[in-house]
């Protein structure tokens, strides 16, 4: 089956596109998932929590949900044990803005026998510009790209050593269809990461194209790992639920705003269960087939046009480098070379 990579790029106009995907509806679901240990980053809300439930209601023996405040979610966990007694549901602190909290994270994932999957869905909108303080970079960049790549990397031989029998594990990151059209204004400036921490860069219309553009830098990150990863033991994909009914990333959004994307979701809005049935696909029904490629609309996709240019491919090198020169004390290049069998 050809990747990502070998399709002809997308072709827009991207709204066109956009209502064609709303329309369509998921496949079902027939994969066994009975035996399987599966992790969700970002499982108390949303999308993830939606795919929460189909993987519950098919069987999962194990499900580990990531959250940021445990108490706030203790009557849904409440609830879903109620309901499926016979699979295991944990809940793991992580909070996306904490390198520490990260790391702490991959140390207990090395307590596990055996994982299947891990969804890294948890993402954010915000109006205003905001400097995490704990790593001091732009918080809608750091929670979308930094942090998300940065679990992915440290997760790569952690997976490598828990893949279940005979098959890989799967690594699936969360991105937007709107990577088809992010702008990406930054991509001229000397040094990416210090552009995206310049408030000076930031749109005042909540952010501009920040997320668009976090959300395409992730599928420049899969482009590059994909080559370190041995897909019979660790598949790296990323996906698109497509554009929600629900409403939980515009929380943040001044109220007029949410009102307008609240009328265009429910025009458009794509179901709980159709979206929720994208994070299935790409962590448990999607295989090997699926590696380093973006799946939308549950099906392998072409990455934006960009991507296939020889300066898309060179902004795509800029992006590596600078992501592994930003997380270099965690000596990301050793990780890579140790995952993909290479000594040092
Ligand atoms: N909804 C859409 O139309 C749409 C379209 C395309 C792509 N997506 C992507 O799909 C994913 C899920 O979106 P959604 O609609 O389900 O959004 P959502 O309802 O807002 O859920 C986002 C989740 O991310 C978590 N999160 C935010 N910041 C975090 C951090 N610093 N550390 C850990 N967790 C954090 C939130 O936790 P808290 O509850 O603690 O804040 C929440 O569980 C996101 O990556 C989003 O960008 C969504």
């Amino acid at each position: 089956m050809a990747s990502s990579n070998d399709l002809a790029p997308f072709q827009g106009p991207y709204f066109k596109q956009l209502l064609r995907s709303q329309r369509l509806r998921a496949p079902r679901m027939t994969t066994d998932v009975g035996g399987q240990t599966g992790i969700i980053i970002g499982g108390n809300g949303g999308v993830a929590l939606d795919s929460v439930h189909i993987l519950l209601r098919y069987g999962i023996s194990r499900l580990i949900l990531t959250v940021r405040n445990p108490q706030k979610f203790e009557p849904t966990i409440a609830s879903l044990r109620k309901s499926y007694p016979s699979s295991a549901i944990d809940v793991w602190v992580l909070d996306l803005q904490s390198y520490s909290s990260i790391e702490a994270f991959v140390d207990r994932c090395k307590t596990l026998d055996r994982i299947d999957f891990v969804n890294i869905s948890a993402g954010i909108i915000l109006p205003n510009f905001i400097i995490n303080e704990a790593t001091r970079h732009e918080v809608v960049f750091q929670v979308n790209y930094l942090s998300t790549v940065y679990l992915a990397l440290l997760l790569l031989p952690v997976l490598r050593e828990r893949h279940p029998p005979k098959k890989p594990s799967i690594l699936t990151m969360v991105s937007s269809g709107l990577a088809y059209v992010a702008a990406f204004p930054e991509q001229k400036a000397p040094n990416l990461f210090a552009a995206f921490d310049d408030p000076k860069n930031w749109s005042t219309s909540f952010g501009g194209d920040r997320y668009s553009t976090a959300k395409l830098m992730l599928l420049m990150f899969l482009v590059k790992v994909k080559d370190y990863a041995n897909p019979d033991e660790v598949v790296v994909n990323v996906t698109d639920p497509g554009f929600m009914r629900a409403v939980g990333l515009d929380q943040h959004m001044p109220l007029i705003a949410r009102f307008f994307v609240w009328l265009l979701r429910v025009a458009i809005g794509r179901s709980a269960e159709d979206g929720a049935m994208t994070f299935v696909d790409a962590t448990v029904v999607k295989g090997k087939e699926s590696h380093g490629s973006f799946l939308y609309n549950w099906k392998i996709a072409p990455f934006p046009a960009s991507m296939y240019q020889s300066e898309g491919r060179s902004l795509i090198d800029k992006v590596w480098d600078e992501t592994l020169h930003e997380l270099e004390f965690a000596r990301p290049q050793d990780i890579l070379n140790a995952v993909k069998g290479k000594t040092t």
